[in-house]
């Protein structure tokens, strides 16, 4: 099964994917630390031609074999050269196929979390949901995983990275994507409501879902 979740910084895709992943026993690829990851490595001077990049076991990304901590790549710096990397057609295309690569791994079951999974790179997924919350309450909750950011401070960072992540696909819902609002609900309520949606989409789209998994 391929679970792919879209949706703009700060909406709860990671707390969700990770829970999801756990309840239908996926792994969980957070594609963003992906682009984190080369924005980092661009910075430190290496050329996007000689970096080898991956993904470790624990879903780190790995720079010529070395794992970068996500401590060191969820910084406010990296959140906005990330998205200005983003922009750039050619590390796109390398990414999407690094992230197509990844999602084939194992016996191919994965949640995959990003802004064009749905759309992108994974537009055969399984089930497609595209997360949202109100800008302020997407802003309250990254003031508090970025120390010594204001909230006024993060509500115009993620208003402009926003903006920014525009564009090839991104931050637009699938057709066939479930939208979740995730304003004003706790992880639990979310994760639940959307264990709901999986299993309906999943009951809706038998019996090839169904007869796919038993096969594997
Ligand atoms: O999800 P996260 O905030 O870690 O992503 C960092 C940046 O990477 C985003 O702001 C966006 O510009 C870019 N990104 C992307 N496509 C993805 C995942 C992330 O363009 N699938």
């Amino acid at each position: 099964m391929r679970i792919a979740i879209d949706g703009p910084a700060g909406a709860g895709k990671t707390t969700l994917g990770r829970a999801l992943a756990e309840r239908f026993g996926l792994r969980f690829v957070n594609t963003g630390l992906l682009y984190r990851a080369v924005a980092w490595a661009l910075q430190k001077g290496y050329s996007l031609s000689e970096l080898r990049l991956s993904l470790d076991e624990r879903g780190r990304p790995v720079v010529d074999g070395h794992a970068l901590p996500k401590a060191e790549l969820q910084t406010r710096e990296l959140d906005r050269l990330s998205s200005e990397v983003a922009r750039r057609p050619e590390v796109r295309a390398r990414l999407v196929e690094l992230q197509r690569s990844l999602a084939r791994r194992g016996d191919g079951g994965v949640v995959m979390e990003g802004r064009d999974i749905g759309t992108v790179v994974l537009p055969d997924a399984d089930v497609k949901l595209f997360v949202t919350a109100a800008p302020e309450e997407r802003a309250r909750r990254r003031a508090r995983e970025r120390p010594g950011a204001s909230f006024e401070q993060m509500l115009k960072e993620l208003k402009e990275r926003d903006e920014r992540d525009r564009g090839f696909g991104r931050l637009v819902p699938a057709a066939d994507a479930i939208v979740l609002d995730t304003t004003g609900k706790t992880p639990e309520e979310t994760v639940e409501e959307a264990v709901r949606l999986v299993e309906r989409a999943l009951r809706e789209r038998s019996p090839s879902v169904e007869a796919r998994e038993r096969g594997r």
